[in-house]
């Protein structure tokens, strides 16, 4: 009977992460379907607790053990989540994964003790899953400490042979402790690769950075779900498989839309180390100046225009200046402008950024355009606003074959027949360089925290 429980509680945990994870491809749904993934998660975890039995017919036992980790886990993840500024989401999304990976590699290692299973096709999963979820686990907390800005990229060509020797050695290891488990003595092959991919995940992260960092992000949390899933196998546990082979494959499916999105292969971006140790300050022509413009003459600009586009970029979730945003788009709205926001896929630091922090503001989803469809509007547009853009629209990417991010897609807002940039100073994007845009001879410049900007605009607008 507990078995059946048991069983029919995966069936159902399954079935509410495949729910769970439709609803996540809109932002109107995706609220909903997080809470409904996590209910699955978490009637999975009861009836593991509650109705897994061994072979003897024993349940699992330690239940004061459990509780408190869950509680004390529970705890930490909700003050985690509830403190954390909206602008350290991605970091914080960075160290859960690795957390992930960390779940992953510590459960092969309990199993490799406990298990005592010689056969070849369970110590490979147990291998694959140690390695793997160690891998993720260093190389997600490099990531955020990239993003935090506390860690900078190194690049160097003896970095990219070190990391493929201790791939290369990773590989070979992995294949003698499958047939020799205890070629070392004891558990000496376990602890040596623990220590080679845990080494490993810190050193591949090192040099990717700059621009490339969304790829290594989806990548690293496709690995945590491949990890997750070999885990699953060892105990048996298809509710853990399921979970790990559906953040296995969106993270796949993630990291391929964001190499096409940077215009890059994977094997590129991973042995490339573009934008990393790159020519980070290309884009410099000497001296040059900019022209500003002030809040009346931009909302006149504008507020005259018939077309206006917004891009907006990660300085609108610094500022939190998506709701005024909003309000200023309903205001051009009223005069009879047309006004649509031109989304590029790794504006901000997360994937889907600009879409999860325009949702909150309640923008109506047809109003975000692709870049592509939006690069073909923009000739046409009378003014384009970036609000807290700055690699994303960076045209060295087109016409600077020595920049960092030279290919990689961008926002053409050098097309549009205004452009007004709102930042507050002329400090670099995350890619590190100079914006030739800001200098354009169409470009003004509206210094100032774009969410008092916008919030002046508006008032303005009203005025008029
Ligand atoms: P960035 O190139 O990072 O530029 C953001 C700009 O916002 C900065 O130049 C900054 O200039 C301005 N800013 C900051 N706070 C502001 C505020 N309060 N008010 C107004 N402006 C403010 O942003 P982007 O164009 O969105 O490009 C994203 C970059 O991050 C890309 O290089 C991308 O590859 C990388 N990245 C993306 C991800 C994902 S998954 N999306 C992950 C990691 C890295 P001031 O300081 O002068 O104001």
């Amino acid at each position: 009977m507990s078995n059946f429980i048991l069983e029919i509680s995966y069936l159902i945990g399954a079935i509410l992460f495949i729910v769970g994870l439709k609803k996540l491809s809109h932002p109107d749904s995706a609220r909903q379907g997080n809470s409904i993934a996590a209910a699955g998660m978490i009637l999975a975890i009861i009836a593991t607790i509650f109705f897994h039995k061994d072979a003897s017919g024993h349940g699992i036992g330690n239940l004061i053990w459990i509780f408190a980790a869950l509680a004390v886990g529970t705890g930490i993840g909700y003050l985690m989540a509830k403190r954390v500024q909206m602008t350290a989401m991605p970091e914080l999304v960075s160290v859960f994964n690795g957390l992930g990976g960390a779940s992953a590699m510590t459960i092969a290692s309990v199993e490799y003790f406990t298990n005592g299973s010689t056969a070849y096709g369970f110590l490979s999963v147990l291998f694959l899953s140690l390695v793997i979820g160690a891998i993720s686990f260093t190389g997600s907390i490099v990531a955020y400490g990239k993003l935090a800005g506390k860690v900078k990229d190194i690049s160097s060509n003896a970095l990219t042979i070190l990391n493929w020797i201790l791939l290369a050695a990773i590989i070979i290891l992995i294949i003698v402790a499958v047939f020799n488990p205890t070629i070392l003595g004891g558990s000496g092959i376990l602890w040596l690769l623990l220590l080679l991919s845990l080494v490993y995940g810190v050193l591949f992260v090192f040099p990717i950075g700059g621009a490339d960092m969304p790829v290594v992000i989806s990548l690293l949390n496709s690995l945590t779900g491949v990890a997750a899933a070999f885990a699953g196998f060892l105990y048996h546990n298809q509710v853990m498989m399921v979970g790990g082979v559906f953040v296995g494959s969106a993270g796949l499916i993630l990291t391929i839309l964001m190499c096409k999105a940077m215009n890059r292969s994977l094997l590129n971006v991973i042995i490339g180390s573009f934008g990393g140790g790159a020519v980070a300050g290309g884009g410099e022509k000497g001296e040059q100046v900019v022209k500003e413009i002030g809040i009346t003459d931009a909302a006149i600009l504008c507020g005259y225009a018939s077309q206006v586009c917004i891009v907006p970029g990660y300085g609108l979730a610094v500022a939190q200046a998506q709701h005024i945003c909003n309000d200023f788009e309903k205001q051009l709205e009223s005069r009879g402008v047309e006004v649509f926001y031109a989304i590029h896929p790794v504006a901000g630091r997360m994937p889907g950024h600009m879409n999860v922090l325009l949702a909150e503001a309640d923008v109506p989803y047809p109003k975000l355009v692709e870049m592509d469809d939006a690069n073909d509007k923009l000739p046409n547009t009378d003014v384009v606003i970036v609000v807290g853009a700055n690699d994303v629209v960076n045209p060295a990417a087109e016409d600077e074959p020595s920049s960092p991010i030279y290919g990689m897609p961008i926002i053409q807002a050098h097309n549009a027949k205004n452009i007004i940039v709102m930042k507050r100073s002329m400090s670099k994007g995350y890619a590190g360089i100079q914006n030739q845009l800001f200098f354009d001879p169409k470009t003004r410049m509206l210094f100032g925290d774009a969410k008092d900007s916008l919030g002046k605009l508006v008032s303005e607008l009203k005025s008029m």
